[in-house]
């Protein structure tokens, strides 16, 4: 856990965007944690990926998820309260509450509150047997969940945001989901190593979508922080590492340049990069592997037949 809780706590003294970024940015090299991508304006950027033609990651998963519905379902078993971490648009998990027998509730979990409440009325809606227990907050730190009498829990962690997460983070980050989860199992999506041109792209798409994404962290401390930040003036850089296979995002200053925050002045050179995300990419053995050290039993694994993308089914043990 000691990893989950450096990454915590080098990101915040009071975990605020406003504290994170001026924090972050005084830091040699800069950085911005990537959970602040995530606001309204944010979570529709990333929707807009999702449907990118490059950004392979959401159509595969979801024709996964279809394909092998009635297996995992089979899996996961009766009567299940389905926990999902870092929920998001909710629309993959209608496929999961479609197949599953009679599914106890479902507990969504989101950092963006607004939009969490927007999505989860649209779902009550569709699904209005269903008991709904959304959760605003960020999964990376210890949380309680709301109660179920003698349930049983099965987490859903699709999307590779697994990947955000280095290695032993991700691996600490599993453990706590076990313990969250209380014995119950986790589906978890998880983006695998491939060709580094199919990579590149889908973090460098021609319509400018994952550019927007990234400097919408500048954009948003311009909203909420009056930063005054120009962001012609940063540069969307998105370069894959073959030795820690992981995409590696950066923001990069195109000039001389500073910005004020939270009364702190904040100077960057011409050339100088944020660090504001990296994208890891596993093997099917790899990923499997840390699923173990975290205290899981890798169970099932579906993968597509380009072995672009792949579901693992975890037990605890
Ligand atoms: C949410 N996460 C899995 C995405 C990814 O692919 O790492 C975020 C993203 N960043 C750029 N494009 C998409």
């Amino acid at each position: 856990m000691e990893a989950l809780r450096q990454e915590i706590r080098k990101s915040a003294p009071d975990n605020s965007f406003a504290a994170c970024l001026a924090d972050g940015l005084l830091r040699t090299p800069k950085e911005i944690a990537c959970k602040y991508f995530y606001d309204a304006e944010g979570s529709a950027l990333f929707d807009a990926i999702c449907a990118l033609p490059e950004y392979y990651q959401t159509r595969t998963e979801v024709a996964l998820l279809r394909r092998h519905a009635g297996e995992i379902a089979d899996l996961i078993g009766a009567d299940a309260e389905i926990v999902e971490f870092g929920a998001g648009a909710l629309r993959k998990v209608r496929i999961l509450l479609d197949a599953l027998e009679q599914p106890r509730g479902y507990t969504p979990i989101d950092i963006s509150g607004a939009y969490l409440r927007e999505v989860t009325r649209t779902l009550a809606a569709d699904y209005p047997q269903l008991a709904l227990r959304p959760v605003v907050g960020d999964f990376t730190l210890p949380m309680h969940l709301p109660g179920i009498e003698n349930g049983r829990r099965a987490g859903f962690f699709p999307g590779s945001t697994i990947g955000n997460f280095r290695p032993d983070t991700a691996m600490a980050l599993l453990r706590r989901m076990r313990e969250m989860l209380n014995g119950g199992g986790l589906l978890i999506g998880v983006d695998l190593v491939k060709d580094p041109a199919i990579l590149h792209a889908a973090y460098n798409d021609a319509a400018g979508v994952t550019a927007a994404f990234n400097k919408n962290l500048l954009a948003r401390a311009n909203r909420e922080l009056n930063a005054g930040f120009d962001l012609e003036a940063f540069a969307h850089y998105a370069p894959y590492n073959p030795k820690a296979q992981r995409i590696e995002m950066y923001l990069v200053s195109l000039k001389r340049q500073s910005a004020k925050l939270d009364g702190r002045l904040v100077e960057f050179q011409a050339g100088e990069a944020i660090h504001t995300e990296d994208s890891h990419k596993y093997t099917i053995e790899s990923f499997r592997e840390i699923a173990a050290r975290a205290g899981f039993i890798p169970r099932a694994v579906w993968t597509d037949e380009n072995r672009l993308f792949s579901l693992h089914w975890l037990e605890s043990r």
